[in-house]
């Protein structure tokens, strides 16, 4: 999975993304707004003293990836990184080579989660008795309505220790279904469709988990670093971060 501008992207992503931007002028901006909460929440968790993250969905790791930013605090912060595609492992891995003691990379699909927790490499590298933040950013949206995502979520949360994190961004259809229908269209044939979750499913995500203020919000306002864009309201992504007590 690529980004808008970024030189890591393949061809499916640019046919998906073209469509996704004629139907909804804001989708280049979705993406970029989703990679900076990306930034900011795992900054976040790094100064919160968090060294551990399980970045599940992790399309190709570029810059600002979250080894990346939450090494800037946390020098020795470990990272295994995993997506379902085979190519963005091969690509991720090609990427992230020479750094095997705090990174790892590992082919695995969210939809089965022990195949991820109990993951030979993952349980190498993590450790699960000390917290772990849990990434599922711009992920959830690739899981269908009848793939019981609660359920998910909730083996992830069961199997961390208390002070572990979750940080989730989703798509929702910002109030408008049909633009929202047709800028989705691009990834009818993909590997996995896009859905979308209204505000309070996507809050339910986090079960018992105590989110940081201010919640579950539209992701420009999430903790923002300097003024917020005026156009916020076109972000049709909320998301949030939230912590095992
Ligand atoms: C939109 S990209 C998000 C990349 C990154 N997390 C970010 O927010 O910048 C979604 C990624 O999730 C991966 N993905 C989709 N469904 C998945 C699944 N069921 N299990 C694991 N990875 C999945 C895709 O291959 C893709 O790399």
């Amino acid at each position: 999975m690529g980004y808008p501008g970024g030189k890591n992207h393949f061809e499916v992503d640019r046919e998906a993304a073209e469509v996704a931007m004629q139907a909804a002028p804001a989708a280049r901006a979705m993406v970029l707004e989703n990679r900076a909460f990306l930034g900011r929440a795992v900054r976040y968790l790094a100064e919160a003293g968090i060294t551990q993250y399980l970045d599940i969905g992790t399309g190709l790791p570029g810059a600002g990836n979250t080894g990346e930013v939450a090494r800037a605090i946390q020098p020795d912060a470990k990272v295994a990184y995993v997506d379902y595609d085979p190519i963005v492992a091969v690509h991720s891995r090609a990427l992230l080579s020479g750094d095997e003691s705090r990174t790892t990379v590992v082919l695995a699909d969210v939809r089965e989660p022990k195949s991820i927790l109990e993951h030979p490499q993952v349980r190498e590298l993590l450790d699960f008795d000390q917290p772990v933040a849990v990434l599922m950013v711009a992920l959830l949206h690739f899981v269908a309505h009848e793939e019981d995502a609660a359920g998910i979520l909730e083996t992830f949360r069961d199997a961390l220790a208390p002070g572990s994190a979750l940080v989730i961004s989703h798509g929702t259809d910002g109030g408008q279904p049909e633009v929202s229908a047709a800028a989705r269209k691009g990834w009818d044939n993909a590997k996995s469709r896009l859905v979308v979750r209204d505000h309070k499913e996507i809050a339910a995500l986090f079960g018992d988990f105590e989110l940081v203020e201010p919640g579950v919000v539209q992701l420009p306002l999430w903790r923002p670093v300097g003024e917020v864009r005026a156009d916020w309201e076109t972000i049709w992504l909320d998301g949030g971060v939230g912590f095992k007590r």
